[in-house]
């Protein structure tokens, strides 16, 4: 029970499970992992596919048969065990050259080499079969008013995602982009903050149908916003390409818990969303084992990303199937609101006097809405109680 297998579609990063547990005030907790050795233990864990950045699979500055013998051990690992690579990414943040930002440098050569080591790891994620390639630009923003010309970056920030919609088109490759937001960290303030930039940015873009958004549960909620809500809009909008699954409790650091940590009602939401709303990409985990583990730990944390979500996908199942439940959206009206509110048109409104000069606006606003026991529903389902 709760054993995921590849048709659940779970995903890793590279630098998920390969976190040394470096952060701001410590060193690594853990030695590097082989990359070809991530991909036999999530294989074993029973996930389907793994992600990576080009410096996670090749390290930077890798001579050309270096880089040849580390994507052979890769590819090697990929056979072996049947994993896919849905998605790739680029590291556009870790070397000092990047401290200002890639695609919005100050430094125009700094925007043209990000362009080229994006566009060199687009072909390596085409020839692996990626069909997403996500762009987080995690420092693509500022710390200070003057420093940074917000409208210009946003130019030099579409003419970036031109470019690279214009180069994956001239290749043919079949690959869309899905935009990472983050509000904050590690700039004091990243540009695309949230998912709703994001999808506006995307409209301004040459082909808008080639890009999408990656909500990462975090990010959202470091901005205090409602992850399902920001995840709902994107399906509406169409746009939801990807997503970075994890844990995060309130507004605070990037804490990349393990998926179900945090703000587990938030979660079950999310899932009962993902799971009714049409959504058929990677479950993608994109999470950080605390530094406080050793591999035992991370693999425990992996494999607990993966069955949180089973648990939470049959509590939601089980929500959304109980007749107590249906008896409970119909009071609440769930099914009125999927009605639209003029189908006869402007003027047939206009001229209802039902709508407005005879309506009973006290009765109107005596009707309980009856949330709080649908809600205790979702609880009980979501405690296992029910
Ligand atoms: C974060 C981000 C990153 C990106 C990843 C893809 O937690 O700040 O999620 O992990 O998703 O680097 O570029
Ligand atoms: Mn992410
Ligand atoms: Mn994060
Ligand atoms: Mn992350």
């Amino acid at each position: 029970r709760y054993q995921p297998t590849p048709d659940d579609k779970f995903s890793f990063g590279l630098w998920t499970v390969g976190w040394q547990g470096r952060d701001p005030f410590g060193e690594a907790t853990r030695a590097p992992l082989d990359p070809a050795e991530s991909v036999r233990h999530l294989a074993d864990l029973g996930a389907y596919g793994v992600t990576f950045h080009d410096d996670d699979l090749i390290p930077f500055g890798a001579s050309e048969t270096e880089r040849e013998s580390h994507v052979k051990r890769f590819r090697q690992a990929l056979d072996a065990t049947g994993l896919t690579v849905p998605m790739a990414t680029t590291n556009l943040f870790t070397h000092p050259v990047f401290k200002d930002g890639a695609f919005t440098a100050n430094d125009r050569d700094v925007r043209r080499y990000a362009l080229r080591k994006t566009i060199r790891n687009i072909d390596l994620a085409a020839e692996l079969g990626a069909r997403t390639y996500v762009a987080w630009g995690g420092r693509e923003g500022a710390e200070s008013g003057a420093a940074k010309d917000v409208r210009a970056a946003l130019d030099r920030m579409k003419e970036a995602f031109d470019l690279l919609g214009e180069y994956v088109t001239t290749q043919g490759y079949d690959l869309r982009f899905a935009i990472e937001p983050k509000p904050n960290e590690p700039r004091g303030d990243i540009l695309l903050p949230t998912v709703g930039h994001a999808l506006a940015f995307i409209e301004r873009l040459e082909r808008p149908e080639l890009y999408g958004v990656n909500p990462e549960v975090g990010h959202e909620q470091m901005a205090g916003l409602n992850f399902p809500h920001s995840i709902a809009q994107a399906l509406w909008a169409g746009k939801l390409f990807h997503i970075d699954l994890n844990g995060q409790s309130g507004i605070k650091y990037d804490q990349d818990l393990r998926f179900g940590a945090g703000d587990l009602r938030s979660a079950f939401w999310l899932v009962d969303l993902l799971e009714r709303g049409g959504y058929e990409g990677p479950r993608h985990f994109d999470f950080k084992p605390p530094r406080t583990e050793d591999y035992a730990g991370v693999w425990e944390s992996a494999a607990g990303c993966m069955r949180n979500y089973l648990i939470l996908r049959e509590r939601a199942a089980a929500f959304r199937a109980d007749p107590e439940v249906q008896e409970a959206l119909r009071a609440s009206r769930l099914d009125e609101l999927a009605l639209p509110t003029a189908a006869e048109g402007l003027p047939q409104l206009l001229s209802d006097r039902a709508a407005f000069e005879d309506f009973d606006v006290d009765s109107a606003a005596a009707r309980g809405m009856a949330f709080e026991r649908l809600d205790q529903l979702a609880m009980d389902h979501l405690l296992g109680v029910r």
